[in-house]
């Protein structure tokens, strides 16, 4: 609890170009439960570099990102919306965490085994122990709750295993995080092919809808999305890439798969990707709008960069004085 309320951590990697999938599995469901919580949005840059990046790249999207979080509408007055690179805290208790976690747990992660698979050539100590980085983002918040996509489900599991056995040993330290899961868009999956999850780093650019597309590359992509032959709009596990169509278009216009349904009941697989192309230009053309105008205004973004990274090492420093204490390192002396 802070301020009476409880507590929201969640983050994005400053990698690749947002999707869709970033949009509808996580970013949507901070902005529409921002309110209920005390909330730490963190552009995750430290977590980026687990992979090669071009350093002048990285920057621009790390700040890309933190201008998007603004532009999706979360208020950084009433967010803490802020980089984790700035926040020495996220390194400090990662190391000790990384000292209460098991070679066989990290071992476990599929996220881990798919990244070591595409970059064997820089299987790093940093892959292996990322999840660790990200219980520590959670945990020196004192978070209750962690709004991410499915995907993130199995990092949420060890940052829970970790706390409670920090926990057991020490006491009541860390609040136990839950996830929350949003009812719709949780996995959005890639339009080329159903079965694998939309990735910002899919080559096939025609796989994923990139927040930053414009209307008519949109329109576009959901043209060319790969369906089946049933020629029927229906929501079942047969018909994986309608299925996913049908979830990306409730997503966007807050209607139900049975609704859905009976919409495009006797319509072709051509009126369905039209009505689902323009409801996601519904919803990112006045996103981009909004982070066109924000871009410009440097002086402001600069402000809450600084402002939101001073409030967050602060809070952040309770939690790791705490925990520094319990452990045994020596006080500081003042
Ligand atoms: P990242 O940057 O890969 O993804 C950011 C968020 O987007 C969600 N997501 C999806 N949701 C639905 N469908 C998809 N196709 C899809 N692709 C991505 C992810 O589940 C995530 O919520 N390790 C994290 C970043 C992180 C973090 C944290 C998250 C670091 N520390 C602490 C929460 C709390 C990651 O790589 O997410």
């Amino acid at each position: 609890m802070l301020d009476g309320k409880k507590v929201l951590f969640s983050g994005m990697q400053a990698t690749g170009s947002l999707t869709l999938g970033n949009y509808l599995g996580a970013l949507k469901n901070w902005v529409s439960i921002a309110d209920e919580y005390e909330t730490f949005y963190g552009v995750v840059d430290m977590h980026s570099i687990t992979i090669r990046q071009d350093p002048a790249e990285l920057r621009k999207r790390a700040r890309t990102l933190l201008t998007l979080y603004i532009a999706a509408g979360l208020d950084p007055e009433k967010n803490c919306i802020y980089y984790q690179s700035h926040v020495t805290g996220h390194a400090e208790l990662a190391w000790i965490l990384n000292c209460f976690t098991y070679m066989g747990e990290l071992n476990r992660m599929t996220q881990f085994k798919d990244k070591a698979a595409k970059h064997a050539d820089n299987i790093n100590a940093g892959l292996f122990t990322y999840p660790v980085l990200m219980a520590a983002d959670i945990l020196l918040y004192q978070s209750d709750v962690v709004p991410v996509g499915i995907d993130q489900m199995q990092h949420l599991e060890i940052t829970r295993d970790i706390a409670q056995r920090f926990n057991a040993i020490y006491g009541e330290v860390f609040t136990v995080p839950e996830a929350y899961i949003g009812k719709v868009g949780a996995k959005i999956m890639s339009l080329q092919d159903p079965a694998k999850k939309m990735s910002k780093s899919d080559e096939n650019p025609n796989a994923s809808i990139y927040l930053m597309d414009d209307p008519d590359t949109i329109m576009r992509k959901f043209k060319r999305a790969v369906t089946d032959s049933e020629a029927c709009v229906r929501y079942c596990d047969e018909q994986p890439g309608i299925h996913n169509l049908i979830d990306i278009y409730c997503a966007c216009t807050g209607k139900t798969p049975a609704e859905t349904e009976r919409e495009f009941d006797g319509k072709g697989y051509g009126d369905f990707k039209t009505a689902v192309g323009e409801a996601v230009v519904g919803v990112l053309k006045p996103l981009q709008d909004r982070f066109e105008d924000l871009s410009k205004n440097k002086d402001y973004l600069n402000s809450v960069i600084k402002n939101n990274a001073e409030k967050a090492q602060y809070i952040s420093n309770k939690t790791l004085r705490k925990v520094q204490k319990k452990i045994g390192f020596p006080e500081r002396i003042r």
